[in-house]
């Protein structure tokens, strides 16, 4: 199946643009499944709640209506991050389909300032079954946490789906070891540009990339700019954790003699 990256450059505030800018982007290379960034319909960097509140959206909102739209007219499927309206907010991420929604993942792992802006997530890593395959999705600072890949893989995970708004310069390398540790794909979705308000300065690094269950960087994309990077993946090469004749990673682990 083909397997796109996309990343954005959105503007602070500028929902439907930036909705519309990611559309023409995923328009630009056909695939089956479309991994957009974090909040990338609204921009990450905001002051308070209320402006998170100004913006955020039901699972059923407007830019579900356009993503469950271009999804059914192309006939694949859509991970994007968002503001989560429900009685609180949440920093959450929609899979969508071409009959709709298929599955909600809401931030456990809150960055930074996120902590005052958004609620903990509570569904925790949920999986799903897509024609290609089982996907799980995790979102940015997830990353840093091996428990959330590893979470995903031991439901039988093959990809994990990663919408980011990453700052700091860690993530691209790591992600080769998350893959390798539990022989899964990953695909994260950054963004680009930077954010000055409310005298926080945040520069996005961009370096989207696809890694495989064998630790290979399929796809990175620059720093700078908008792009998308399509691949040709197989998740039927996550299936099997055995490394050789002697371990399979995930049957190997030891969770007797673990720390929780
Ligand atoms: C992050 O979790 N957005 C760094």
């Amino acid at each position: 199946m083909r397997l796109a990256i996309v990343q954005t450059r959105p503007e602070f505030g500028s929902t439907r643009a930036n909705l519309q800018s990611a559309i023409e982007l995923m328009e630009s290379e056909r695939a089956d499944l479309y991994v957009l960034p974090e909040l990338f319909n609204t921009g990450y960097n905001f002051i308070d709640t209320a402006e998170v509140e100004s913006v955020a959206e039901r699972t059923d909102g407007p830019t579900f209506q356009a993503i469950a739209r271009f999804a059914k007219d192309r006939a694949c499927y859509v991970a994007y991050g968002f503001a989560e309206k429900t009685n609180r907010l949440f920093n959450s991420a929609a899979l969508v389909g071409p009959d709709g929604l298929i599955g909600l993942y809401r931030k456990i792992h809150l960055f930074d300032r996120e902590t005052l802006l958004f609620e903990q997530g509570d569904l925790g890593f949920p999986v799903f079954d897509l024609p290609f395959g089982r996907v799980g999705m995790m979102i940015c600072f997830d990353w840093i946490y091996p428990e959330s890949a590893r979470s995903l893989a031991l439901q039988g995970a093959q990809l994990v789906l990663h919408p980011s708004n990453l700052v700091l310069p860690y993530c691209p390398d790591a992600m080769v070891t998350r893959c390798l540790e539990s022989r899964v794909f990953s695909a994260t979705a950054n963004r680009v540009g930077t954010e000055n308000r409310g005298g926080v300065n945040l520069r996005f690094i961009g370096t989207s990339e696809v890694v495989s269950p064998r630790g290979e960087i399929m796809v990175r994309l620059e720093r700078e700019e908008p792009a998308v990077g399509v691949v040709e993946v197989d998740l039927a090469e996550a299936r099997s954790k055995r490394i050789n004749q002697y371990n399979d990673l995930l049957a190997g682990r030891r969770p007797d003699q673990y720390t929780s």
